[in-house]
């Protein structure tokens, strides 16, 4: 597989990474397979997809544990990238970025992966109650202290708990995102953004990615497969599990799943163009088309949807597929 470089310290990965939240977050419980999970993480790795996104509080810790045990037996195959600064509670995930919480998070994180260091270490959303440079200066101290080889930062929303009121969208989040990564600039180089970035859902092409670009600092794109419906293989029906997160979605009322049938029909007309092509690995070439500072993250816990998304690297689209691409209708169905 292709290599690509993150940040100052240009660290190397495989061009698609392996986002590892659904195998214990997030999507269908009764679908989740721990040994099935640990052998997509090897695959994964065989494959050289060496970037494994994960965060404590996927799980919540589970999600920590499952790549922990392929990280004991290949530690030097895989990259990792965890997060910290979110919390489960009872009722809503909050967010904690306080100094002395990050470091125990970080130590937490170290025991669950069964390493020493953590080659990204991502913030996962910014308190509201503790200034940013606070949580960063903090993070920046595990770097001093070789637990952590670099920082990294997260922009997927704004809020922590999506049944709460009002965000003010993705472009929204963008802006305020830029303010942060300015501050903490100042404070410890940025590494790696992590945001939403997909063929139905691409705001981040505005300003996020450009300044990425502009500082250096790798982007990974969360949920491009835009939670799997862009594989083209969701029914409209819905019939989501009750802890899945489309479940709430307002992507995915049936409504919305019709109305955003364009964007499928439009991936799977140019996967038809290409032998043995998929909906799911064009989605993923038009994210690797958008230039080297991009690594797309598709979340699987199934080694044959791995095996799939992987061979997307192979995929060569064409000028006139990827303006067809850029020309696809936004995502209908907002959090707004
Ligand atoms: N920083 C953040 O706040 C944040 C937020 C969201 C996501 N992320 C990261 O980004 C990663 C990717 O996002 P995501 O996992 O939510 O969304 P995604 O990659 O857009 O979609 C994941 C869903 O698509 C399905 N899928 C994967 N490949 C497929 C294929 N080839 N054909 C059909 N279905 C396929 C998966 O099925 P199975 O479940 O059956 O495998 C899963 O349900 C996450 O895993 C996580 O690491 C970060």
């Amino acid at each position: 597989m292709e290599r690509r470089t993150i940040g100052a310290a240009a660290l190397e990965v495989g061009a698609i990474g392996l986002g590892c939240m659904p195998m214990s977050w997030a999507y269908s419980t009764s679908e989740q397979n721990g040994e099935e999970s640990v052998r997509t993480v090897h695959a994964a790795l065989d494959r050289g997809m060496t970037l494994l996104d994960t965060a404590d509080m996927y799980g919540p810790f589970t999600n920590e544990l499952l790549i922990g045990r392929v990280l004991k037996e290949r530690r030097h195959d895989a990259f990792v990238s965890t997060k910290c600064g979110l919390l489960v509670g009872e009722q809503h995930i909050v967010a904690n970025g306080r100094p002395s919480y990050v470091k125990r998070a970080c130590d937490a994180s170290l025991r669950r992966l069964q390493t020493d260091f953590i080659d990204l270490y991502q913030l996962h959303r910014v308190d509201p109650e503790v200034p940013v440079e606070e949580t960063w200066g903090a993070m920046s101290e595990l770097v001093a202290a070789g637990k952590v080889r670099a920082l990294g930062f997260c922009a997927v929303g704004a809020r922590a708990d999506h049944r709460k009121s009002k965000t003010p969208g993705a472009s929204g989040i963008h802006a305020t995102t830029i303010r942060q990564l300015e501050r903490v600039q100042g404070v410890f180089p940025v590494s790696g953004v992590q945001a939403e970035l997909a063929v139905w859902s691409r705001e981040a092409l505005e300003s996020l990615l450009p300044w990425c670009v502009s500082h250096g600092v790798g982007f990974m794109a969360a949920m491009p497969l835009g939670n799997g419906y862009l594989s083209g293989t969701l029914t409209t029906g819905g019939g989501f599990e009750g802890d899945d997160v489309r479940a709430r979605h307002p992507r995915f009322t049936a409504e919305m799943m019709a109305a955003n049938q364009p964007v499928v029909a439009g991936l799977r007309r140019i996967a038809e163009r290409h032998d043995d092509a998929t909906p799911a690995q064009v989605a993923l070439a038009w994210l690797l088309a958008q230039g080297r500072q991009v690594i797309p993250l598709p979340g699987t816990k199934k080694e044959r949807l791995l095996a799939e998304n992987g061979r997307a690297a192979e995929l060569a689209l064409t000028p006139a597929d990827m303006a067809e691409l850029g020309a696809l209708p936004a995502a209908r169905g907002s959090w707004e």
